[in-house]
C-alpha cells in the first residue's frame, strides 16, 4: 500500500513536470517569435529605406558600439499609448527605441538607440519614458548615457505629450551634466527642440552628409527670413564641426562615429567619482625625445605646428583631438601620459598665431569644465600672443567670453600642468593655468618668453618719447628692443620668482609629465562649498 502511493506520488509528479515543461517550451516560442518581431521594428521594407539612404539601423549601430553579446536590452515590447490621427492601428512594439545595457571594452554603459524605421524615430511619451528610465537607471548605477539619435522630433499626432517627453529628458540631461557623461551621436535628423538635448550632453559626434541638426529646418527658414539653404549648409557635419561649434565630432560614416566613441570612451570615468581608465605603463624606458630641442624656430614670429608637440610628448603618439576643425587656434583633446589620461589644451601658433579669440576661449573652457568634472588631469602647452584685438571680438563680448576660459581654469582643482613653449603673453599667461591660478607645476622651455606683451609693441609704447626724441629713431628702436628681448623674452624672470618651478629642456619635456602626474595622482584639492558658481555665460 504505501509502495502503491510513492509510485503514484511519483508518477503524477512526473505528469505535471512533463505538462508544465510543454506549456513553458510554448511560452518561451511564443516569447521569442514575438521578440523576433518585435526587432523588426518598422519591419523590412522600411530597414530597406533606411540602407538605401546610407544609414545602419537602430540595432546595427547598437552591435557595432559595444563588446560583442553584452547588450541587455529592456523594454522591448513598450506601445505608444496614442490612439488618435490612426494611430491606434499602429501600435509597434518598442516605439521607436531600442534601450539598455551593455560594455564597452568591459565597462557599463547604458544606451538608447532611435529607430527611423518606425514613426521617423519620432519621440512620443512613451519613448521618452523608455529613455528616462535608462538615464534615472544610469544616474543610480554611475555609468555614462550614450544616445544614438536618428528622429524627425516630436511625434506629431501626439502633441504636447511628446513635448512633455523631450522636457523629461532636458531635465535628466542637466541633472545628470557633471555626474555621469553623457554622449550624443547624430546618425539622421535631429529637428526642433530635439537638438537641445545632445547639446546638453558631453560630446556630439555627427556623419557627413547624413545627419542634421537644427532649431528649424530649411522650409521654415525660407518662410521666415527667405533665405534658400540646403539642410547641409544649414546643420549638416561640416556646418557644426567648423563653423558653429556645435558638434565636437564629424566622420565620414556612420562605422567611424561609432568606433570613435569607443575610443573616446577608453579616456573617460563611469561618474565623478570615478577615475578614468589607467593603462599599463613601462615606467623602464627611455623618456628623453630629442626631436623636441629642434621644433621651436628660431625667429620667435614664424610659425610651428603644436600638433608635433602633441603626438611626441602623449604615450604611443595616440591623441584624440576634440573639435579638430573648429577654432584651430587652440587644440583640445585626450592622450594618455605614463598610462594616466589627459586632457590637452594647447594654443596652436599656425593657425592666427595662437591668439586667443572668442570661439577658441569657449571651446577651450568646456573642454577644461569636463575634464575637471570628471577627473581628468590637465596638460597645458602655451604659445600664445594674447587676445585677439579688434572691434568684431570687442563687440561679440571677448571679455565676457575669455572669461570663460580664465574661469574654467580657476576653478579647476583636478592636477593641472602647464608647459610654456615659446610665447606667454599678457593676460594669456595668466589665463593658460598659471601658477597662480593654482597650476601644480608650471614648466617653461629656454624659449619662453614671458611678459606683458611682446617685445615691439612693449618698447614702441614704454620708450615712445625717447624713439621720437633719437637722431636715428629706427637704431633707437632696435637697441631698446634687444635691451627689452634680453631682460624680459626668457622664462628665468618668472623661474626666480618661482612662477616657473623649472626651466627644462625640451626633449627632457616627457620624462618631467610621467613623473609630475604621477606624483599629482593623489592630489586633493577643494574649492568653497556652493550652490553653484555663477560662470560667465
Ligand atoms: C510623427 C513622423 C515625424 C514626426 C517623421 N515622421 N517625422 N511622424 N512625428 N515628427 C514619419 C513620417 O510621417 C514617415 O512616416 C516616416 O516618419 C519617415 O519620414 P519621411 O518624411 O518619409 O522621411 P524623410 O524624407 O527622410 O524625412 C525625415 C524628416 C521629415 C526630415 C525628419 O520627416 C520631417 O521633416 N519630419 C518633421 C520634422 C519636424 O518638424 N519635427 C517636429 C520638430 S518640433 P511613414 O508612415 O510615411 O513612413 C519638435 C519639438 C520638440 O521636435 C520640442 C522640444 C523643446
Amino acid at each position: 500500500m504505501k509502495l502503491r502511493i510513492i509510485l503514484r506520488k511519483s508518477i503524477q509528479k512526473k505528469y505535471f513536470t512533463n505538462q508544465s515543461d510543454l506549456q513553458m517550451k510554448e511560452k518561451i516560442e511564443n516569447l521569442e517569435k514575438l521578440r523576433e518581431e518585435a526587432k523588426l521594428g518598422g519591419g523590412e521594407a522600411k530597414i530597406k529605406q533606411q540602407h538605401d539612404k546610407g544609414k545602419l539601423t537602430a540595432r546595427e549601430r547598437i552591435l557595432l558600439l559595444v563588446d560583442e553579446g553584452s547588450f541587455q536590452e529592456i523594454d522591448l515590447f513598450v506601445k505608444h499609448r496614442s490612439n488618435d490621427f490612426g494611430l491606434d492601428k499602429q501600435k509597434i512594439a518598442g516605439d521607436g527605441v531600442i534601450t539598455g545595457f551593455a560594455k564597452i571594452d568591459g565597462r557599463q554603459v547604458a544606451l538608447f538607440s532611435q529607430d527611423f524605421t518606425v514613426f521617423g524615430g519620432s519621440l512620443s511619451e512613451t519613448h521618452a519614458e523608455k529613455i528616462c528610465k535608462i538615464m534615472d537607471m544610469a544616474m543610480k548605477i554611475g555609468i555614462p548615457v550614450i544616445g544614438l539619435n536618428d528622429s524627425g522630433g516630436a511625434r506629431i499626432q501626439e502633441g504636447v505629450v511628446s513635448l512633455g517627453g523631450y522636457a523629461e529628458i532636458f531635465l535628466r540631461n542637466t541633472l545628470a551634466s557633471g555626474v555621469i557623461p553623457q554622449i550624443s551621436a547624430i546618425l539622421g535628423p535631429c529637428a526642433g527642440g530635439a537638438v537641445y538635448s545632445p547639446a546638453i550632453t558631453d560630446f556630439i559626434f555627427m556623419v557627413k552628409n547624413t545627419s542634421h541638426m537644427f532649431v528649424t529646418g530649411p522650409n521654415v527658414v525660407k518662410t521666415v527670413t527667405h533665405e534658400e539653404v540646403s539642410f547641409e549648409d544649414l546643420g549638416g557635419a561640416d556646418t557644426h564641426s567648423v563653423k558653429s561649434g556645435v558638434a565636437h565630432f564629424a566622420f565620414d560614416s556612420e562605422v567611424e562615429v561609432l568606433l570613435n566613441i569607443r575610443k573616446l570612451f577608453s579616456y573617460i570615468p563611469l561618474n565623478w567619482k570615478d577615475l578614468p581608465p589607467e593603462k599599463e605603463f613601462d615606467f623602464n624606458n627611455d623618456f628623453i625625445v630629442p626631436v623636441l630641442d629642434t621644433i621651436i624656430p628660431e625667429n620667435p614670429n614664424k610659425p610651428y605646428d603644436m600638433k608635433e608637440i602633441i603626438h611626441q610628448l602623449v604615450d604611443e603618439g595616440e591623441f584624440l583631438e576634440v573639435h579638430s576643425n573648429y577654432a584651430q587656434n587652440i587644440i583640445v583633446g585626450f592622450g594618455r601620459v605614463g598610462g594616466l589620461s589627459v586632457g590637452i589644451i594647447a594654443n596652436q601658433p599656425s593657425v592666427l598665431a595662437g591668439v586667443l579669440d572668442i570661439n577658441a576661449s569657449v571651446k577651450g573652457a568646456r573642454f577644461i569644465r569636463f575634464c575637471d568634472a570628471f577627473n581628468i588631469p590637465l596638460l597645458v602647452l602655451e604659445d600664445v600672443p594674447g587676445f585677439l584685438p579688434g572691434t568684431e571680438q570687442e563687440w561679440n563680448g571677448i571679455i565676457r567670453h575669455g572669461s570663460k576660459l580664465l574661469f574654467a581654469f580657476c576653478e579647476a582643482t583636478v592636477p593641472k600642468i602647464t608647459v610654456i613653449t615659446r610665447k606667454a603673453y599678457g593676460g594669456a599667461y595668466d589665463v593658460m593655468n598659471s601658477k597662480h591660478i593654482r597650476g601644480d607645476f608650471n614648466f617653461a622651455w629656454p624659449s619662453a618668453e614671458i611678459a606683458v606683451m611682446g617685445p615691439k609693441g612693449a618698447v614702441e609704447i614704454i620708450f615712445k618719447k625717447e624713439i621720437s626724441a633719437a637722431n636715428d629713431p629706427t637704431k633707437k628702436l632696435d637697441s631698446l628692443l634687444s635691451e627689452y628681448i634680453t631682460k624680459f623674452a626668457n622664462p628665468y624672470i618668472a623661474a626666480e620668482r618661482g612662477y616657473i618651478d623649472e626651466v627644462i629642456i625640451p626633449r627632457e619635456t616627457r620624462q618631467r609629465l610621467i613623473t609630475s602626474f604621477q606624483l599629482l595622482k593623489t592630489k586633493v584639492d577643494l574649492n568653497p562649498k556652493k550652490k553653484h558658481c555663477n560662470l560667465p555665460l
